[in-house]
């Protein structure tokens, strides 16, 4: 797998900028539901894998959030409005920081939320300045998942949380899926880790781990299936400029293929910068 380069990944959102409206809808990441027969929404159901990341974060009206890979502020406009926190987004893409801005705007004033193009490789904050920290969907394309997390740790007070969510190899794929699961990691720039790669990440970048979760169950299916749908009403033209490789339709039934919840804490004791 190629290892994305922060700039490209820019371009790749600023182009795609209309056409995942369509597809992903308001939030760019996958739904949760927690179970099969769960009657909520793709646009609820992504909502709620905001939600279940923001609860571990224990945030309130004093805490300062830092959103990690931002998207069109959906997720950080949710977690300014409902916990009252005041959030700071970044992302490499200069059209969904407009945007991002714009819903932020939108909202009353007792919702703060600012949002800026900014690579996560070398965050503009100094140390200390964050109480948590939420990547939803960003991690897949860091080109160095350790040098972020040591970023992350670095602007996050002792005591601070971080959460997030990746893509992993959960079980080894058969050569047939790895190539299916390749050529979709290709098309979105991005990389996938594998199943016990975290811990080791985690502790070697200064967190202290809470929780790992396999999602795949709750998450994947059904935002596949929502996909193979919303990719079939998009118009050809669109679809052409895009020129991507992959169809969310092959990878429905790719069980190696994992989405995993990660949470973990910079240690209070950690005076460090
Ligand atoms: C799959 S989208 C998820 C967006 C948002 N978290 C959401 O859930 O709606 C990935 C996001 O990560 C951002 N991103 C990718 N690489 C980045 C980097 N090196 N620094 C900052 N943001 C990055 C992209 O610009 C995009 O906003």
């Amino acid at each position: 797998m190629a290892t994305p380069i922060p700039d490209e990944v820019g371009m790749l959102y600023d182009a795609l900028i209309d056409s995942a409206s369509v597809t992903m809808g308001k939030n760019l990441h996958f739904g949760y539901w927690e179970s099969p027969d769960s009657d909520l929404s793709f646009d609820e159901a992504t909502d709620l894998l905001t939600d279940l990341l923001t609860e571990r974060l224990h945030v309130g009206p004093d805490s300062r959030l830092l959103d990690v890979g931002c998207g069109v502020g959906t997720p950080g406009v949710r977690i300014a409005r409902l916990s009252g926190a005041e959030v700071t987004g970044i992302s490499v893409s200069k059209e969904q920081v407009e945007r991002a801005n714009a819903l932020a705007r939108s909202q009353t004033s007792a919702c703060r939320a600012e949002f800026h193009q900014a690579n996560a490789m070398e965050l503009p904050f100094p140390d200390a300045s964050f109480d948590a920290v939420v990547a939803l969907e960003s991690m897949i394309h860091m080109p160095d998942r350790g040098q972020v997390l040591r970023e992350i740790r670095r602007v996050l007070r002792p005591g601070g949380r971080l959460a997030l969510t990746d893509f992993h190899e959960r079980t080894p794929l058969p050569p047939a899926h790895r190539a299916v699961v390749d050529v979709m990691l290709k098309d979105l720039m991005s990389t996938m880790v594998q199943v016990d790669d975290y811990p080791r990440l985690l502790r070697t970048a200064g967190f202290q781990f809470t929780e790992m979760r396999d999602i795949s169950e709750e998450t994947l299916r059904r935002t596949f299936q929502t996909l193979t749908e919303r990719a079939a009403e998009m118009p050809t033209e669109v679809l052409d400029k895009l020129d991507w490789k992959s169809d969310p339709k092959d990878m429905i039934d790719v069980a190696g293929f994992g989405y995993l919840l990660v949470v973990a804490e910079r240690p209070r004791a950690d005076d460090r910068s």
